[in-house]
């Protein structure tokens, strides 16, 4: 191998495996993709209306839902990053929220003073600032009054909580923000009614009273293990934050369980991509099959006497993923979710692209598969 392939692989795997281990998971990219927003008429909210894609879900507190959320849902493996295979999902936030996806999951870092949506390193891979990708979420929000969304966002080079604000009010969503009330999580409805319909938790951030809506994720919400290798090794067992002893310990002390249920594929030494080979076992709703999203949940149910609040998936439109979300919700009849043709078509795209990956390319073709995309990225 020439000398200077041979160390920016080297580079290369340097920054893949800090971005393995950095809060949360993560990987890949920017955005573009399909799908207007879906709007939903204003109605005066009655149990006829759909809360969270169902009026079963309006008089259910908010811990006692299952939110179904994307994993670094702006790094994205589509047309706009050549099919990065660092990439963990096919379709963007807007079109996630389409689909019934509640819960978007980013990773951000500092970009001279700017707040950026980046995988690592921004001169690796960016997929803009976080101002601009919640302007959108925003917006979907104005045009979707009934629905409540959840954002997690990883503070990876710790920007101050007055940096969020700031974005978070130029991008207009902070007038969605949700502020605990101290008395435990409130109804969809009783949200809805206040239109108070963001929940915003940042790992980590020091809070402020000037934008209390800005919530410390691990005063709120523990997690279970995020550096899953082997579809065997999803389990329920707390592992952050260090703080709380156990599951059980987090959950007596109010704390919302997050299941971690997405993969990770070793191209040797320390390259890890998300495993997307696997992902129509891992983001399935059988509730028999190991390293299924239907078995992990039912058994953190079984494990934790409570449904998982959240969980993150890589590939949200596989399993579908939102099918699991509907198992622990006991919803069978959902309502106003919208997958636009050419969000199915791309799928398709994606999906035979998939195909031909996991056909054929060997470890190291696919080692300068990656370093090529990087190249011309
Ligand atoms: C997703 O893509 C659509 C179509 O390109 C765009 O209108 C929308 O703003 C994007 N949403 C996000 C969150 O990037
Ligand atoms: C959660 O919701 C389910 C379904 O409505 C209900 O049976 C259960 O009692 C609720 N649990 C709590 C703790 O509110
Ligand atoms: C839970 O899963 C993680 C990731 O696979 C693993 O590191 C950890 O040891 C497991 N914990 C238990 C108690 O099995
Ligand atoms: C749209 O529907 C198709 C067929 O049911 C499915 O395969 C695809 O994942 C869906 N796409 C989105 C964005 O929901």
């Amino acid at each position: 191998m020439i000398p200077s392939l041979c160390s920016y692989l080297a580079t290369l795997a340097t920054l893949a495996s800090t971005a393995y281990s950095s809060p949360q998971g993560s990987d890949a990219f920017s955005t573009v993709t399909t799908a207007a927003p879906l709007a939903t008429a204003n109605v005066a909210s009655n149990s006829a209306v759909a809360c969270n894609n169902s009026p079963d879900l309006c008089s259910r507190s908010y811990s006692n839902i299952t939110h179904m959320g994307a994993h670094d849902s702006s790094f994205l493996r589509d047309a706009s990053t050549k099919f990065s295979v660092a990439g963990n999902q096919y379709f963007n936030a807007t079109v996630a929220l389409d689909a019934g996806i509640r819960l978007l999951q980013v990773q951000v870092h500092d970009l001279n003073g700017v707040i950026e949506m980046c995988h690592t390193s921004c001169g690796l891979l960016d997929a803009g600032p976080l101002q601009t990708w919640l302007a959108d979420i925003r917006f979907w929000m104005d045009n979707n009054p009934n629905e409540v969304v959840t954002l997690l966002i990883v503070n990876s080079d710790g920007n101050d909580v007055a940096q969020f604000g700031s974005a978070f009010q130029i991008s207009g969503i902070s007038k969605y923000g949700y502020t605990p009330s101290g008395n435990g999580w409130p109804t969809l409805q009783s949200m809805i009614n206040a239109n108070t319909r963001l929940v915003t938790f940042i790992a980590s951030i020091t809070p402020s009273s000037t934008y209390p809506y800005l919530l410390t994720q691990f005063e709120h919400v523990f997690e279970t293990a995020f550096e899953v290798t082997s579809l065997s090794g999803f389990n329920c067992t707390l592992d952050r934050p260090g703080s709380q002893s156990s599951a059980a310990s987090a959950l007596s002390a109010g704390l919302l369980p997050l299941m971690n249920h997405f993969a990770y594929k070793s191209l040797g030494a320390s390259l890890m991509i998300p495993d997307v080979d696997n992902v129509i076992t891992t983001n399935s709703p059988s509730t028999s099959t190991t390293g299924a999203l239907g078995l992990h949940a039912q058994t953190c149910n079984a494990q934790w006497g409570h449904i998982p609040t959240f969980v993150l998936v890589d590939f949200f439109t596989e399993g579908p993923s939102i099918k699991t979300a509907d198992l622990m919700n006991g919803i069978t009849n959902p309502v106003g979710r919208k997958n636009s043709s050419e969000a199915a078509t791309k799928t398709s795209v994606n999906e035979a692209l998939r195909g031909r990956n996991a056909a054929g390319m060997g470890t190291g073709a696919l080692v300068a598969f990656l370093a090529a995309a990087l190249v011309l990225a």
